[in-house]
């Protein structure tokens, strides 16, 4: 009663306080824990920036080699596993997000201890020990086992059989590895491509309350354990208008065929019958940082691959929607899934198409789990999140027998 404002979409409502990551979206900064991304990209690695994310400061050498060797050892996943991966409907091309998406949910099944509701009382407290080292090993697991499920979900579909994740490779040479490894010897992947990679993960990791992270918060709110709270994140993910939005452009871009095609497209988008994916923003309005460091690893991959035949048919749009007044007035920019975009240094690497909002999931673990850490040992605990509304529908009315209705 007396609610009487709407924020469809919560343009403007702010539902916590956090310490993790600064985003700017007029001046175009992204920060994770006050570091700017562009020095991170430039000088630390993904599972580094995940440590920094999570717990708040960089490591020092022994916890980072603590982290990572855990991270990487919780990338074994249950043999029973292979089961629940063949189970799937590979005959109608199932899509690795949906894959996925269960995959995680049923970690939640080999992990009992998960749940706090099992445990009568709130799980997690600060300053006790044991119920914290059960919340490192869940992140532990979760960031080493998305790689596993990730490549899981991609050698199912190709009727090849699994790989056990390696011992002294990097988190992103591990993933490759378990991807690609095709049982030669001291297999060894790509250093750029592995760095590329890298590099990808570490500007993904975070990017504060989108749709994906605010779903595992609302999720977590209730109390759940982590894997079904990731697994709803991965399904918000999934959607065209989140991390499906890099699979979108490559097909888009694919639909264009060639630049000369461009000037038609624009003016369906601007008839309302296309959109044009990869642009556009809630935050930023102008560049997105992302964009440059990606364009400056895509130059490195382009390299070692060759360029991506899409490329000229990107840069066409990208310069026509930029000096077009549709874009300018709505200050629609490109972000991060855009032309430089991952989804082409993703193509040129080799990955499948549908494959590309996995390669968005594997990172943004690290930055859901560090909201998710961050929301259950807030001072004062969790509050459940429950939003209002504001209700249009019929006043009372009486129930009609069916036979009575016309
Ligand atoms: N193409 C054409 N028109 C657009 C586009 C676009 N890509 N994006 C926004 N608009 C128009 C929209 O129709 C609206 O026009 P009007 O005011 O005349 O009705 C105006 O611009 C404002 O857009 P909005 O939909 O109100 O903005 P939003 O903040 O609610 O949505 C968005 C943001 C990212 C969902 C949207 O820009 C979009 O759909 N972009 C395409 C999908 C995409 O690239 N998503 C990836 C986002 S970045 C990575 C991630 O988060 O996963």
């Amino acid at each position: 009663k007396g609610l009487r404002v709407q924020d469809k979409g919560f343009l403007n409502t702010a539902v916590m306080q956090s310490r993790i990551t600064y985003i700017d979206g007029d001046a175009g900064i992204l920060r994770y824990r006050g570091y700017p991304i562009e020095q991170l990209a430039e000088q630390s690695s993904h599972l580094e920036s995940a440590y920094l994310l999570i717990y708040g400061a960089l490591p020092t050498r022994d916890q980072f080699k603590h982290f990572e060797s855990e991270v990487l050892r919780h990338g074994v996943m249950h043999a029973d596993a292979q089961e629940f991966f063949r189970s799937f409907r590979q005959a109608y091309d199932a899509h690795p997000m949906s894959m996925l998406t269960s995959a995680f949910a049923m970690l939640g099944s080999y992990y009992s201890e998960a749940n706090p509701s099992l445990q009568g009382q709130r799980l997690y407290t600060r300053g006790d020990k044991t119920s914290l080292e059960t919340m490192d090993r869940q992140i532990y697991r979760l960031i080493g086992k998305a790689t596993t499920l990730a490549a899981m979900a991609y050698r199912v579909r190709q009727g090849r059989e699994f790989v056990t994740p390696p011992t002294g490779l990097s988190y992103a040479a591990s993933f490759l590895y378990q991807m690609d490894h095709l049982s030669e010897e001291n297999y060894v992947p790509n250093p750029v491509l592995e760095k590329a990679l890298d590099v990808l993960f570490l500007i993904h990791a975070d990017h504060e309350l989108n749709a994906s992270c605010t779903t595992v918060l609302q999720t977590g709110s209730s109390l759940v354990d982590p894997y079904s709270a990731v697994a709803a994140g991965c399904a918000s993910l999934y959607g065209p208008l989140h991390g499906g939005a890099n699979e979108a452009v490559i097909r888009m871009l694919i639909s264009i065929g060639k630049p000369e095609n461009v000037p038609a497209f624009i003016e369906a988008v601007k008839r309302r019958e296309k959109t044009l994916s990869g642009f556009g923003h809630r935050v930023y309005k102008t560049s997105d940082p992302r964009s440059f460091i990606v364009r400056k690893t895509a130059a490195e991959v382009f390299r070692v691959t060759g360029k991506d035949e899409l490329l000229e048919t990107a840069m066409a749009l990208h310069d026509a929607a930029m000096k077009d007044e549709y874009f300018i007035k709505r200050r629609l920019a490109p972000n991060v899934d855009f032309w430089y975009a991952d989804g082409l240094i993703y193509r040129a690497m080799g990955f499948p198409l549908d494959f590309f909002p996995v390669l968005f999931v594997v990172p943004r673990v690290v930055g859901w789990l560090a909201h998710w850490r961050q929301m259950m040992l807030q001072e004062g605990g969790v509050k459940i999140w429950r939003p209002r509304q504001i209700y249009i529908g019929e006043g009372v009315r009486g129930y009609i027998p069916i036979d009575e209705r016309n």
